[in-house]
């Protein structure tokens, strides 16, 4: 009886593995009866893989690793390419088969979140399956989903009107729904739409065209989604093998591993590791254990090269005669899903297969009116808002267009901070080679400039709310400096918004360019040999960190001036809190607006009851 089951199993695991596998994802909201349809789906392929699946994890326990290695590859498969990029959100993935095919459905959640989870669900998948609630017809759900699936790019689409039953079965209703999408997806250029009228609940044109819809000529779902062709991307034979680990167990042997991105690799081939450009000619190819002649798309291999070149993990290794691009500025269609909004000059960390670099938006092209494809004037990004932006990396990047290839030409920005992925990129094309830009190595440093006025450079960098004191203390900072013969500088927030940053108000991306410029200057500064006092309310920890980052180790002085709200309130030398209060004043820092107080501060000024002299004097001691 265990052999016989054991024998099932097996024969089962093997069947599968010879099917092709359709990635698809369903895209409605909750109403649309899309977990009906879902749940239908599984029930009427009467082959739950999951049940399968779970009988096989024990059985392939008892009966050896064959099947539990199938098993892992089935259901690792769909999800490798998420994990790996660190995208855990709301997406559930079911695994089912026909006779035909094996099929993995990303079933995405059709709440407000749906930006980022169809976007998690669309990245792999061959085919997406709009569902329409007979009913209602093409709703502003239906487009956005539409113009996700095709950011996203798939060119295969599935409009499954549903609640068929609802209206009759009514093919008048059906027309009139295909004719309206038809006419708003033409802009898209999917490569097929087929229209196919449903009833999730009652299984109508599931898997069976029953006979409430005679009318309708074409497959059922299902016998659909088992002859839709699978887009595989075109493989251009190019070898891409982004470098995943270096494996180096002892002296002899140095094995680049990886997965194969794009076309073939066999001992002589003539390669070259970017981002460096060096050449180098393939020694082996080992596939698992054994030296392989050729290795291709998909396969996770180790090769070794002639010469002793550099790679590591985040580099690519590709074809000499037809390498990859290799950039650090880009145009990109850029997915926000980040609570709070994305604001340009802002740093996020950049995570392009194995590679992770700092990343900034530099500018922002066009919004993109999600129901229309309008294009709409931006200095920010909301959650779920889509946008073509041009992006910046602190360092190059092999990438090829989204539309060559998804693996190269993919990222994510991460919150530098909370570590949550805020957005989802597909790179367009470079805006600037990186081989062009080299930073001028000059003979005469920082040090040297500082040397010859005796001092060192330094940026001191006070921030808190307005009114607490900063500007008052820096002013007499800079006096002390100076009668010790110190060259300084004081960039103060008042005056600088007179001049360099006269075009920039208080919203919150403002303040984020007004920090990022004068973060510049100060290191400027820095490099000219001077000590620089910047004093800025400067309320966001991101970016006083990223100016933080632009100075080297010890050179950078947070200094906290902490005064309560209540005081700089009651000072109120400006009036602008009085202001503020009364509602004439938006975006005030403490009061409509944030500020986030420093959590590890060189220095930590409390002022109350400490006079401005006496926190001048800490903040001289601190620099000794
Ligand atoms: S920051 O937030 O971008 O760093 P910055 O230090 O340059 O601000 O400028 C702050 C000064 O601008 C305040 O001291 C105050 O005099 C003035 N100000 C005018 N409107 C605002 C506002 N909405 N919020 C904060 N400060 C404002």
């Amino acid at each position: 009886m265990e052999q016989q089951h054991a024998k099932d199993v097996l024969t089962f695991v093997e069947d599968q593995a010879n099917k092709e596998t359709l990635r698809f994802i369903t895209c409605g909201s909750v109403d649309d009866g899309k977990s009906t349809l879902i749940g239908r789906l599984l029930y009427e392929s009467k082959n739950i893989f999951d049940d399968q699946l779970q009988a096989l994890e024990s059985d392939s326990k008892r009966y050896g690793t064959q099947g539990e290695k199938m098993d892992m590859a089935l259901l690792v498969d769909g999800l490798q390419a998420e994990r790996e990029q660190g995208i855990t959100i709301d997406v559930a993935y079911r695994f089912f088969s026909t006779e035909k095919r094996r099929f993995i459905v990303a079933d995405t959640p059709g709440h407000e979140q749906y930006t980022r989870n169809m976007a998690t669900g669309a990245s792999t998948a061959d085919v997406a399956v709009i569902l329409v609630d007979a009913r209602k017809g093409i709703l502003v759900q239906t487009r956005r989903h539409s113009r996700i699936v095709s950011l996203m790019g798939i060119k295969q689409v599935v409009l499954a009107v549903n609640k068929m039953d609802l209206v009759s079965y009514d093919q008048k209703v059906f027309d009139a729904i295909v004719a309206d999408y038809t006419a708003f997806a033409a802009e898209f250029k999917f490569d097929s739409i087929m229209a196919i009228p449903v009833s999730g609940l009652d299984g109508d044109n599931v898997l069976e065209c029953t006979e409430n819809l005679a009318w309708f000529k074409g497959p059922s779902l299902i016998h659909h989604l088992e002859q839709v062709p699978i887009s595989l991307a075109a493989d251009r034979g190019d070898f891409r093998l982004p470098v995943q680990l270096v494996n180096r167990p002892n002296l002899d042997f140095r094995g680049f591993c990886g997965r194969i991105a794009e076309g073939a690799v066999r001992p002589g081939d003539a390669v070259r590791v970017l981002p460096s450009g060096v050449r180098a000619t393939v020694k082996a190819v080992i596939d698992g254990f054994d030296e392989v002649e050729v290795a291709k798309v998909g396969s996770s291999i180790t090769i070794t090269l002639n010469e002793e070149v550099d790679a590591s993990r985040g580099d690519v290794i590709v074809s000499a005669e037809r390498p990859a691009e290799v950039a650090d500025q880009f145009e990109a269609k850029l997915l926000w899903m980040g609570e709070h909004a994305m604001s340009p000059g802002r740093q996020y960390l950049m995570k392009m297969g194995c590679k992770e670099v700092t990343a900034t938006i530099t500018g922002i092209k066009y919004r993109e009116d999600v129901n229309t494809g309008g294009h709409m004037a931006a200095t920010n990004l909301e959650l779920n808002e889509i946008a073509t932006v041009d992006i910046s990396t602190s360092a190059p990047m092999v990438f090829e267009p989204y539309t060559t290839n998804k693996l190269l030409g993919s990222f994510i920005l991460v919150d530098k901070l909370t570590f949550e992925t805020v957005g989802a990129g597909m790179i367009d094309f470079a805006l600037r080679r990186a081989s062009n830009i080299h930073w001028q190595a000059l003979e005469l440093d920082r040090k040297a400039r500082a040397a010859l006025k005796h001092q060192e450079s330094r940026c001191i960098w006070l921030t808190g709310l307005s009114g607490s004191g900063k500007s008052t203390i820096a002013d007499l900072l800079e006096k002390r400096l100076y009668t010790q013969g110190k060259h300084t500088y004081l960039l103060d927030g008042d005056n600088v918004r007179h001049g360099l940053n006269r075009d920039l108000g208080f919203t919150e991306a403002d303040r984020v360019e007004n920090i990022r410029r004068v973060a510049e200057v100060a290191k400027l500064m820095v490099d000219a040999g001077l000590i620089v006092i910047v004093s800025f309310i400067s309320p966001f920890r991101n970016e006083r960190r990223m100016a933080r980052e632009l100075f080297g180790e010890g050179e950078f002085m947070e200094v906290f001036v902490d005064t309560p709200l209540e005081e700089c309130e009651r000072r109120d030398v400006k009036g602008l809190y009085a202001k503020a209060r009364k509602g004439e004043l938006k975006n005030f820092t403490g009061i409509d607006s944030d500020y986030e107080a420093p959590e590890a501060p060189e220095l930590h000024l409390r002022t109350t009851g400490v006079s401005a002299e006496a926190c001048a004097e800490q903040v001289m001691n601190a620099l000794v």
